[in-house]
């Protein structure tokens, strides 16, 4: 893993952006994270596309995950969320941004649909991600089969208590979801996590140093070869290598691009 220890979430939101933008330039699909950490990257991607010329005209984005029972115009449906906080506000075509259907009376057909779809345009090139207080990553909560692909998830009442902060009563919160599988988070070609603050630090311990298990489903990105995971100080806290991710980032080979590649 490259683990990529910055001062500021603003940083951090740069740092994703300089990864994000390198497939993007080259037209490959995105996948997209929803949740407050992403935030600050999908503003420097905006900031970028206004002044930058960076487009997104012509690629496909797939939201990792979507809440079963919410209409796709929801304020709180992934659906609605990306739209507003990211997509709209780019050149994307707003047919080519994609998430699972969570009005389909037979979710676990939506969540086959979906496989196939994002298999269809040939995969996910970058992946971003956030990670949950208890390790989660897309819903896929402690105990998730680590081979899984799309498919419909209960949320754990730790991602319940953490998302009441986005609907006016607990209640509100769906209890169910659909999810990218680990297996299939794990076909991205390079899966990106972010994760700001204090409340992330165990969770960014145990993904990065602690046992591969199901118990922490973030830990399963151990087995994928190219991952990179951006966190601020606060998140990265609980690091026990902390100085070896340093000298790794500093040591970096000049001729390697963020994207594990050699640059052009
Ligand atoms: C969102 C998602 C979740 C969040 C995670 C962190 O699409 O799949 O895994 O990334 O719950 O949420 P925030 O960023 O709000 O702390």
């Amino acid at each position: 893993m490259d683990i990529l220890i910055r001062d500021t979430p603003d940083q951090v939101a740069q740092t994703a952006a300089d990864i994000v933008e390198i497939y993007v330039r080259r037209g490959q699909t995105i996948g997209l994270a929803t949740g407050s950490t992403p935030l600050g990257l999908y503003r420097e991607l905006i900031r970028r596309h206004r002044e930058e010329h960076l487009s997104f005209a012509g690629i496909d984005a797939f939201c990792l995950d979507e809440y079963i029972g919410l209409p796709a115009d929801h304020e709180q449906s992934y659906h609605r969320f990306i739209r507003d906080n990211f997509t709209s506000q780019v050149d994307f075509a707003d047919e080519r941004v994609h998430s699972p259907d969570g009005m389909d009376p037979r979710p676990w057909v939506a969540a086959e649909l979906y496989e196939k779809h994002i298999r269809d345009v040939g995969g996910i090139s970058v992946q971003v991600l956030g990670v949950g207080t208890n390790g989660h990553i897309g819903f896929n909560e402690p105990a998730s089969p680590l081979r899984a692909r799309t498919r419909v998830e209960t949320l754990h009442q730790q991602t319940l208590s953490d998302n009441a902060r986005f609907f006016s009563s607990p209640e509100e919160v769906p209890t169910h979801a659909i999810t990218q599988g680990l297996g299939t988070i794990l076909d991205a070609r390079h899966p990106l996590l972010l994760a700001t603050g204090e409340g992330k630090a165990n969770a960014i311990a145990a993904m990065v140093e602690g046992p591969l298990s199901a118990s922490c489903p973030a830990s399963v990105l151990q087995l994928h070869d190219q991952v990179t995971v951006v966190v601020d100080k606060p998140a990265a806290s609980q690091l026990a290598d902390i100085d070896y991710y340093r000298h790794m980032e500093s040591a970096r080979p000049e001729w390697m691009g963020l994207d594990g590649l050699p640059v052009d």
